[in-house]
């Protein structure tokens, strides 16, 4: 087993990233392009928008429509290859202890390896263990699906809310959203994850605790939210089912890495279902995490959605750089990132049941690559990880798209959209579908001065009805929005995410920049619940909205 200062995952060989070469040769050629504008670009080559697409694992990417000459890809392609990217992917698949500062390996492709495959951590195979999770769960959710497995009372169960925060909420919250069309319908589904109690209280409101079953999910099953909400639910469901204690068993399972705080709650470790410490929480919604989307859908649809992710993890590590859907959106990040100075990402899908998807990617995406200092704990010259968002089309035509059409920031699109809909209703899809072809152009092409003239707009007006365009997107199509096709595009982003860190050279797995609010929180807890006045050595802000708060609760 290689270690983790190995040839594959060292960044002391690596030369800053701003010194070598080739992104000094990047920044000469963005000189030289930055001005050109895709009107020229696609006049100089009418085949652009056939040529500059790439297909990988049954996902379309057109990426036609950016800011990049062939010259540019290129470019892209050797930053990728001069920084070790290949390298990197590997060291991953093998099961390097590649998130340096945890000491641990990132293996969420294991959670999606088929049956029989291997892959080591320490030495031993972590391949068998994920299936015999799996199997667990299958079993678990065929008994609650079939009306099997019983409340405290007798009744079956109806409702599963699933409590969670962050990456225990955000990818089966998605992950429910988006495949709801093959979701069994007796079921309802509801998911808790803020502290604020109205979170909890109107998820609960109209339900019967005799029919309602609660996942626990937490790697750490120690984080705030989830404990105070998990608390609140054994409360709840204690004071609907006579007390009675025995019935915890029947109404809480729990999803986590750590069985001692499991069993420390009140569940049987007989109602757990486990992971590892080498899948992140962004990275955890195929692992037993996904135990919701698993009631949701069943087993067979959650093997199809593994099934995706795995095609795509097989095309991330064996596509060559230049035909590689995740490395190349992942490259074309850094261009309008590092080069055109953009700060943000909006990714833009058409349909409606990826309404949580840029939700769901912000995590994965920010909390990932929001770093400031390499693998070596350097502080890095070079912008790392841009600001994700996005909402369902065409309902953000209406809203904040005015500002990427003709504001002043540069925003790079990530529109996706699918070429069969699972809800055919008349003319909608084609409505739908038409809508993002034609942003896509309205973006890239504009609309010029001499084209509005002529439309008879009188000159005072032209100025405003000038469309610049020359904002660059991408566009991802697949055939339908089915489990197979949402492991393949939640894949996608992770490749793509991991194809930034390794050339920022970042630590893209660990998370250090949400440990301290959590710490000053716990220490204003007491603060703003103390009987008496509590001595504080805040900043003056601070102490004065603490004052503030606990005036206004005594009077309430
Ligand atoms: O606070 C951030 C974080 O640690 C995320 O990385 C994670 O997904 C989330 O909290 C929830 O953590 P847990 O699953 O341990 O409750």
């Amino acid at each position: 087993m290689a270690s983790a200062t190995s040839q594959a995952t060292d960044t002391r060989n690596l030369s800053p990233l701003t010194q070598r070469s080739v992104w000094k040769a990047l920044q000469t050629h963005f000189e030289s392009v930055r001005e050109l504008h895709l009107r020229e670009l696609f006049a100089q080559d009418p085949s652009r928008g056939e040529r500059m697409t790439v297909e990988g694992a049954g996902l379309f990417l057109d990426y036609s429509k950016n800011r990049i000459t062939d010259e540019t890809v290129k470019l892209l392609v050797r930053l990728a290859e001069e920084t070790g990217l290949s390298n990197r992917i590997e060291a991953m698949f093998r099961g390097e202890k590649i998130n340096v500062t945890e000491k641990r390996a990132v293996l969420h492709i294991a959670l999606r390896a088929p049956k029989g495959s291997s892959i080591l951590v320490d030495g031993a195979d972590v391949v068998p263990e994920v299936h015999v999770v799996l199997v667990k769960m299958e079993a678990f959710a065929n008994r609650v699906r079939s009306g099997e497995w019983k409340g405290h009372t007798g009744k079956r169960i109806r409702n599963v809310i699933n409590i969670g925060i962050g990456g225990s909420d955000l990818g089966p919250v998605m992950a429910y959203e988006a495949l709801r069309h093959f979701s069994d319908r007796s079921l309802t589904f509801r998911f808790v994850s803020n502290v604020d109690g109205t979170d909890f209280a109107e998820a609960v409101q109209d339900l019967d605790p005799a029919e309602t079953l609660f996942i626990i999910s937490s790697k750490t099953f120690t984080t705030l939210e989830t404990m105070t909400n998990a608390h609140s639910a054994r409360d709840w469901s204690l004071a609907g089912l006579g007390r009675d204690e025995k019935s915890v068993a029947k109404h809480f399972v729990a999803v986590s890495t750590n069985s001692a705080e499991v069993t420390k709650f009140g569940i049987d470790t007989a109602n757990m279902f486990g992971f590892w410490d080498w899948v992140g929480g962004r990275y955890s919604m195929d692992s037993a995490i996904g135990l919701s989307t698993m009631l949701a859908i069943g087993p067979e649809n959650f093997r199809a959605m593994l099934d995706g992710f795995h095609q795509m993890d097989e095309h991330f590590r064996s596509a060559p750089l230049e035909r590689n859907l995740p490395v190349l959106l992942g490259l074309l990040g850094i261009w309008y990132n590092n080069f055109f100075g953009a700060q943000t990402v909006a990714v833009l899908p058409y349909e409606q049941y990826l309404k949580r998807f840029p939700a769901y990617l912000q995590q994965l995406t920010m909390e990932s690559n929001g770093k400031h200092v390499t693998l070596d704990g350097a502080h890095v010259d070079y912008a790392t990880g841009p600001i994700y968002w996005g909402e369902p089309g065409t309902n953000g035509q209406h809203s904040f798209y005015q500002l990427i059409h003709q504001g002043t920031n540069l925003i790079p699109c990530d529109f996706i959209a699918f070429t069969s809909t699972l809800n055919p209703l008349g003319r909608h899809h084609d409505m739908l579908i038409a809508n993002v072809f034609a942003q896509t152009e309205a973006l890239a092409f504009g609309k010029t001065a001499e084209e509005v003239r002529s439309e008879g707009t009188p000159d005072w007006l032209v100025p405003h009805r000038v469309f610049e365009g020359n904002r660059p997107s991408n566009t991802i199509l697949a055939d339908r929005l089915t489990p197979h096709t949402l492991g393949k595009l939640v894949a996608l982003y992770e490749h793509s995410v991991f194809t930034q860190g390794a050339i920022w050279q970042i630590n893209s797995f660990d998370q250090w920049g949400v440990e301290l609010g959590k710490a000053l929180a716990q220490r204003i807890i007491p603060e703003l619940e103390s009987a008496t006045e509590p001595p504080l050595k805040h900043d003056s802000s601070t102490n004065n909205l603490i004052r503030k708060y606990r005036q206004s609760k005594q009077k309430s």
